[in-house]
């Protein structure tokens, strides 16, 4: 099916504000003219970013919806103007990404108004293969983070809520044979580089508490503990704030 192109959209490369490749680490361009590490998401490299989160999520629930809701869901990093989003690329291959906005309240909420419609069609097909979803499916729809609700939606807060930032960094990960090389520390500090040009000086995170490699992550990278919650299935999560200063 032809999902068509968001409103306004053109064939896209790269946005000029996430460009400025001189200043990302780790850019190799190999023996054939690849360029490996660190770029900026395109729309060639969701199918790679899809199949990276795959991996890197395996049971996630949104990826039960199949990889065009995904492609859907990651091209709003491309498309939407708030959205900051890079890839690492080892030997053509993506192997790790990171995709965040400037001001994810409004990301959601523009995501949702101009692509409910085939979000809904993707979710409604996957139910409909599979109705064992729809229990998962109703639990996630009420941990949602739906305008009317607030920054927290409907979690219970264990400690917080500190004042948060619009900033957030949505989706980290790389691909399971890759990790320990320092890629996803590489992705980050695009991400700030980014950031920072936009004028964004904190951004927020959320993590489940049950995820210690990705907890020893942000530790490591000094992200700091700005509360604990309950969502409503009973999972405990962290969410993050860092300081990333402007220059
Ligand atoms: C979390 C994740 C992105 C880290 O990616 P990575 O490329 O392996 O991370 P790096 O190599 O840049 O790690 C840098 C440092 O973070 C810490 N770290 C990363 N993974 C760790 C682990 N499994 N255990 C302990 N420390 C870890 C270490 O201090 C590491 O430095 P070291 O390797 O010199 O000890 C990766 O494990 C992943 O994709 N996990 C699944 C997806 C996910 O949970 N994403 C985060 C939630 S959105």
């Amino acid at each position: 099916m032809d999902l068509g192109r968001w409103p306004g959209e053109k064939p896209l490369v790269s946005r000029p504000e996430q460009g400025g490749l001189p200043s990302v680490p780790r850019l190799n361009v190999g023996e054939a003219g690849a360029i490996d590490g660190v770029a900026p998401l395109d729309r060639e490299s969701l199918s790679g970013v899809v199949t990276v989160f795959r991996e890197a999520f395996p049971g996630n629930l949104l990826g039960t919806f199949g990889r065009a809701f995904l492609t859907e869901i990651f091209a709003s990093y491309v498309d939407l103007p708030d959205g900051v989003a890079f890839v690492f690329r080892q030997d053509h291959a993506v192997v790790g990404f990171i995709l965040g906005s400037i001001d994810s309240a409004q990301h959601r909420n523009q995501l949702l108004r101009q692509r409910w419609a085939h979000l809904s069609l993707y979710v409604l097909r996957a139910v409909a293969t599979a109705p064992r979803l729809l229990g998962p499916l109703a639990r996630y729809l009420r941990c949602y983070p739906w305008p009317m609700l607030g920054p927290a939606g409907r979690q219970r807060a264990l400690t917080g809520p500190a004042p948060l930032p619009p900033a957030s960094l949505v989706l980290l990960a790389v691909a399971p044979s890759y990790r320990r090389r320092g890629i996803a520390a590489d992705l980050t500090q695009a991400f700030f580089t980014a950031l920072r040009r936009r004028g964004v000086d904190q951004v927020k995170l959320v993590v489940a508490a049950a995820n210690a490699p990705a907890l020893a992550f942000y530790r490591t990278h000094d992200w700091e503990t700005a509360g604990r919650y309950l969502s409503p299935d009973g999972e405990e999560v962290y969410r993050l704030l860092h300081w990333i200063g402007l220059e």
